[in-house]
């Protein structure tokens, strides 16, 4: 039977980010999954890879992308951008490779990006702009955080801006390294990257309003004792609840809270918790989102959405898991 329903493939479904893409697309109502794929793992079907998957689908992992309306490259950085030129339809990469211009993506990633132009995928940049976009770039999880608590401010940050994230051992990917398997994640907390990560441009340049002033953003990244979930914390000197509020209402997939977020009110949730502490003038904001939820899977689905011209939370309106 015909079926109006847009369809999608999600390439790299053995990883995390694929994976957690396709949780969202298997309960999207406008969706049809009919494509997966792996590297090592194909062959194999996704619920025997991934038994949350038993009853939902019996998607086998291919080789090769078949034609979608839609195609989600959970890849590494480097192989996305190899083969988005020889794929159709409407591309969401979720990967580094389309999110920065040139000469800024080469010193961020070590290689040089085609100059084709994706939009950069953050819902809260404006809607208008998503709509019938063929490329798009799914923003970073550090950066969709960062980015998060500093929108509200943009045009008013200082010209230094201090911020501390954490991040569980998932944003690393499926494959064990020396610094993310488990002994040397388990009980420790360790700053990396710090003033160095790759998505500090991302951040810089979203939160920078068009012949506006820039900032630099020193950042210091820390992988803690967690599988899932992002929580960053940015002093910034005039940021008020009242502006958060505003700038955040009617908003989904944000939520501003009156106390200080923490990472179990948004697990398995597409949505980003904010809040902002103030007192004498000072002002603290913080960010929690799941790595693998607003920082890839949901916040891609959400672009589809806006791709599409539909809800920006069609499909994303579960609420997180109790306790
Ligand atoms: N993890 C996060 O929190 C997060 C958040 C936002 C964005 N991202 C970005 O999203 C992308 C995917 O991240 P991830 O954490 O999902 O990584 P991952 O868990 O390591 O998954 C990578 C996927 O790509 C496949 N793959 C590896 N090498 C390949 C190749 N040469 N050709 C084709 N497929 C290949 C893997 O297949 P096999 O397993 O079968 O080898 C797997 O399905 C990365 O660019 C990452 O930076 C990650």
């Amino acid at each position: 039977m015909p079926s109006d329903k847009r369809t999608a493939v999600v390439l790299g479904a053995s990883g995390y980010t694929g994976a957690e893409t396709l949780r969202w697309l298997l309960g999207h109502p406008n969706v049809r999954v009919v494509g997966a794929t792996a590297n090592k793992h194909a062959g194999k079907r996704l619920d025997a890879l991934w038994p949350q998957f038993v009853g939902a689908t019996d998607l086998v992992l291919g080789t090769e992308a078949v034609p979608a309306d839609v195609t989600f490259l959970c890849l590494p950085h480097g192989e996305a951008s190899k083969i988005a030129p020889s794929l159709s339809g409407t591309l969401i990469d979720l990967s580094g490779d389309h999110r920065l211009p040139e000469p800024v993506h080469s010193a961020a990633y070590g290689f040089a990006r085609a100059t084709d132009p994706w939009v950069y995928g953050l819902p809260e940049l404006g809607h208008a702009r998503m709509l019938g976009a063929t490329r798009v770039a799914n923003p970073g999880c550090f950066a969709t955080a960062l980015a998060l608590a500093m929108l509200p401010m943009r045009g008013a940050l200082p010209a230094v801006v201090n911020a501390v994230g954490l991040t569980g051992s998932t944003g690393s990917g499926a494959t064990p390294t020396p610094t993310t398997h488990h002994p040397a994640r388990a009980e420790n907390l360790r700053p990396y990257k710090v003033l160095d990560h790759q998505h500090v441009p991302e951040v810089v340049a979203a939160c920078t309003l068009p012949g506006g002033p820039t900032f630099a953003l020193d950042f210091v990244p820390m992988s803690a004792p967690l599988r899932r979930g992002i929580l960053v914390t940015v002093p910034l000197p005039g940021a008020t609840v009242e502006a958060y509020r505003a700038f955040y209402a009617g908003n989904p997939l944000v939520r501003v809270l009156s106390t200080p977020p923490d990472l179990h009110g948004v697990l398995g949730s597409p949505r980003a918790d904010i809040a902002v502490v103030e007192k004498d003038g000072r002002a603290v904001v913080f960010c929690a989102i799941d790595n693998l939820c607003r920082g890839a899977g949901s916040q891609a689905v959400a672009n589809l959405n806006l791709v599409m011209g539909w809800p920006v939370d069609l499909g994303l309106r579960s609420l997180p898991p109790v306790p």
